[in-house]
């Protein structure tokens, strides 16, 4: 949940959708979003909507926060009414949600579950910072119904954890996956980062290597973005540090592809690979196939049958809309065809399988035969997918077929 919202229109102070959005309810998976907005120290690199102790008058703010997200939850099911679907995934995001004891997470969970009810086989994942679990939250978590944990590893390399001002060493992340998988978690994630600054190519060639030694059933790899007003963007701006190569970020992204593949994972999603199609992660593919989800939390964003909403920031502002009743939504949008349509091309061409050829109007589809020529992408089965070299230059595949 990154820091900026986007414009819109005022939400409605009691947070309810249009007929049409409810009477769709159900038509789509369900997922449910917790956005915990805390980090123990903010990385350089990171805009995302969190805050540090030290930034909430010494954490009080964050006491508030388990009572707040409850009273969400139960504000969506008055909103959801007697429609709600029950709830395919739960996804809790950061932040570092894991620096919320192993009960309170435990508590929302519950909270979702006797709300909403959680449907057979539910996909309940959570973040985590490598340092921030241990042998034994592991295993409360997992009791407390969890299946999934996605970790932050981002490198191996020393030197580019310093700089993007991570706080365990290079070996924690790849131990905590193994205490996951002792503690029963059936999926674990990794997520890393190439590209930083000072990166070589066997800086990252030894992070995969040790990423899948550590035997993940799922990766992430995210080429490094200098976010506007961060850190590592001042830096980069005065010159302090380069920022990342275009041309070193392509051969980082092969190289990922070629030893992710060579262990058995394929990619299912431009910057998310799986040992299998059952170890994608579910949630996530909810978002990029328009599928519906409440978002919790500060910052956190919905979307239900064409109507996208965002809620206030900052956690103070948060929990005081919902002690006053009201909603937490800052803004919304109701998502007319056009917007539907330019969204559904930007998000299912990233998949593997790929964008279905419906989704295109005649431009788009003579720009779908045109990438095809270019060894961009390829026609099967009525859809365009990505080729290798496609996948390398998605957003200008993008940018072709919506003219
Ligand atoms: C927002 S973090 C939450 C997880 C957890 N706090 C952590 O850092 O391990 C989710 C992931 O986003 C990725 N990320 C955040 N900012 C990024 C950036 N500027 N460029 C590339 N990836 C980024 C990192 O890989 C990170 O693991
Ligand atoms: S720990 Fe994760 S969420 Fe927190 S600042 Fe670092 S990357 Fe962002």
């Amino acid at each position: 949940m990154p820091a900026r919202l986007p414009d819109g229109d005022l939400a409605p102070a009691d947070g309810a959708l249009p007929a049409p959005a409810l009477a769709s309810l159900g038509l789509r998976p369900f997922g449910v979003y917790v956005h915990v907005p805390f980090c123990a120290t903010r990385c350089g690199y990171c805009d995302f909507n969190t805050y540090t102790a030290l930034e909430l008058n010494g954490g009080r703010s964050r006491a508030g926060y388990v009572a707040a997200a409850r009273a969400e939850i139960a504000l969506a099911a008055r909103v959801l009414g007697d429609g709600a679907p029950s709830v395919d995934t739960v996804f809790f995001g950061g932040g570092t949600p894991t620096l919320l004891a192993p009960a309170e997470l435990a508590e929302l969970l519950g909270a979702i579950d006797e709300t909403f009810g959680l449907a057979p086989g539910a996909e309940v994942t959570t973040e985590a910072n490598p340092e921030s679990v241990d042998p034994a939250s592991l295993a409360a978590l997992r009791a407390a119904g969890f299946t999934r944990i996605s970790l932050g590893m981002q490198s191996a390399a020393p030197h580019v954890l310093a700089t993007l001002d991570r706080v365990h060493t290079p070996g924690r992340a790849a131990a905590a996956a193994r205490e996951a998988r002792a503690a029963g978690f059936a999926h674990v994630s990794l997520d890393l980062i190439y590209g930083a600054p000072g990166e070589t190519d066997d800086d990252w060639r030894a992070s995969l290597e040790a990423a899948l030694a550590a035997e993940p059933d799922h990766l992430s790899a995210y080429a490094l973005i200098v976010e506007p007003g961060t850190r590592l963007a001042a830096q980069v701006e005065r010159g302090a540090l380069p920022a990342p190569d275009d041309d070193a970020l392509a051969d980082r992204y092969e190289l990922a592809d070629a030893l992710l593949a060579a262990a058995g994972m394929r990619w299912y999603e431009v910057s998310n690979w799986a040992r299998s199609p059952e170890d994608a992660c579910r949630h996530n593919l909810g978002y990029w196939r328009g599928g519906d989800w409440w978002g919790i939390g500060p910052g956190a964003h919905s979307h239900v049958g064409g109507v996208r909403w965002w809620n206030v920031l900052h956690p103070s502002a948060y929990a005081a809309r919902l002690a006053e009743g009201a909603s937490p939504a800052a803004g919304r949008e109701l998502l007319d065809a056009q917007t539907r349509r330019v969204e559904r091309v930007m998000l299912e061409l990233r998949l593997a399988e790929g964008l279905p050829l419906d989704a295109l109007d005649e431009t788009g589809r003579a720009a779908a035969q045109q990438a095809v020529v270019d060894g961009l992408a390829t026609f099967a089965d009525d859809h365009l997918r990505l080729t290798l070299r496609g996948r390398l230059l998605a957003d200008a595949v993008v940018r072709a077929l919506l003219g």
